[in-house]
């Protein structure tokens, strides 16, 4: 088996202001192995951006481990820190404001990052990312003049300029149109074929329905996990599947570390509990959940 590229034990983050408390995180764990494409989605609120900003070197954690690479993270010192996320991963934001010069060319944002190589082999890597993100013909476009769509494809071969070994992005489509962000998840997923490890926070079902993995977040927790099935992992790039309904995915429950599990909801209605006692028996094989039966209430025990 190959070393997973992130292990994730028991993460808890609290932010602290100066009334209140948010838990974003409350223990979550999570494997990606190598060479994995995994989408997360979530409600907002629920943690996903914090649980990548971690991933990515921007944050820390209040308890739990975090090991990327086989290093544990929150071990490293800071100058290891500054090489890590300069090396290890590449990070795509919603908005990327913050990683691209407006009044330079494309060319030159991209080869910004590339401080430490040769210059004729920084130039080399730039047009190649270029190419990669289909922007071969704007390299001497100045940031500013691109579209929304453009500068998020850039940025994309920024966060790939030091051959990260592992891509983050967090809702990198949540700000383009709906063709836009078609072409820029096959791009992710072109990466991905080429052995890329990539973990993508998304808004987007009708995108995420084409992953072959999806973990969701609940309340700072992997509530549930979904596997793309088998027939529908070759017909990706075929335009009569409606990604948006079509039940692509298989959908399973995840069971933590202490061996619980989230029952969704609606299951839980089913059961039409009195209170939060349920009976977990083994039948035939499968363990099955019901509500108690004929038995005397807790009240009448107690008497
Ligand atoms: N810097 C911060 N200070 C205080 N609370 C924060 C901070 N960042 C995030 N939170 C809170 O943590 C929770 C999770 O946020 P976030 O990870 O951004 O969720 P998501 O990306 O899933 O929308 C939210 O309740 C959010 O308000
Ligand atoms: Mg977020």
């Amino acid at each position: 088996m190959s070393e997973a590229m992130v292990q994730a034990d028991g993460l808890v983050k609290i932010y602290k202001t100066r009334e209140t408390e948010v838990l974003a995180l409350q223990g979550l764990d999570l494997t990606v192995e190598t060479g994995e494409l995994t989408a997360i989605i979530g409600n907002s609120g629920s943690g996903k951006s914090t649980f990548l900003n971690m991933i990515g070197g921007l944050d820390r954690p209040s308890a739990g481990k975090l090991m990327v690479d086989g290093r544990n993270l929150f071990a490293m010192t800071e100058k290891e820190l500054i090489r890590y996320k300069r090396d290890t991963v590449g990070f795509v934001w919603q908005n990327n404001g913050r990683n691209l010069v407006p009044y330079l060319s494309v060319l030159e944002n991209i080869m910004l990052p590339m401080q430490f190589a040769h210059a004729g082999k920084r130039k080399a890597r730039a047009l190649e990312l270029l190419d990669l993100v289909g922007l071969p013909d704007k390299r001497q476009s100045r940031m500013n003049t691109l579209s929304g769509g453009e500068q998020q494809r850039v940025a994309i071969a920024i966060a790939l300029a030091n051959s990260p070994k592992l891509l983050l992005a967090d809702e990198p489509t949540g700000s383009v149109d709906a063709r836009t962000a078609d072409y820029i998840f096959d791009i992710f997923r072109e990466l991905n074929s080429q052995g890329q490890t990539v973990l993508i926070v998304t808004h987007d079902v009708a995108l995420s329905r084409k992953v072959k993995r999806v973990v969701a977040i609940r309340d700072g927790k992997i509530s549930s996990e979904r596997i793309l099935r088998q027939s529908y992992a070759d017909r990706l790039k075929e335009s009569d599947i409606d990604w948006r309904s079509e039940e692509t995915q298989e959908e399973y429950a995840i069971l933590d570390r202490a061996g619980r599990v989230q029952i969704p909801r609606e299951m839980l209605d089913e059961l039409k509990l009195n209170d939060s006692r349920l009976r977990v028996r083994i039948r035939d094989g499968e363990v099955v959940l019901s509500a108690p039966e004929d038995e005397i209430s807790v009240r009448e025990r107690v008497r």
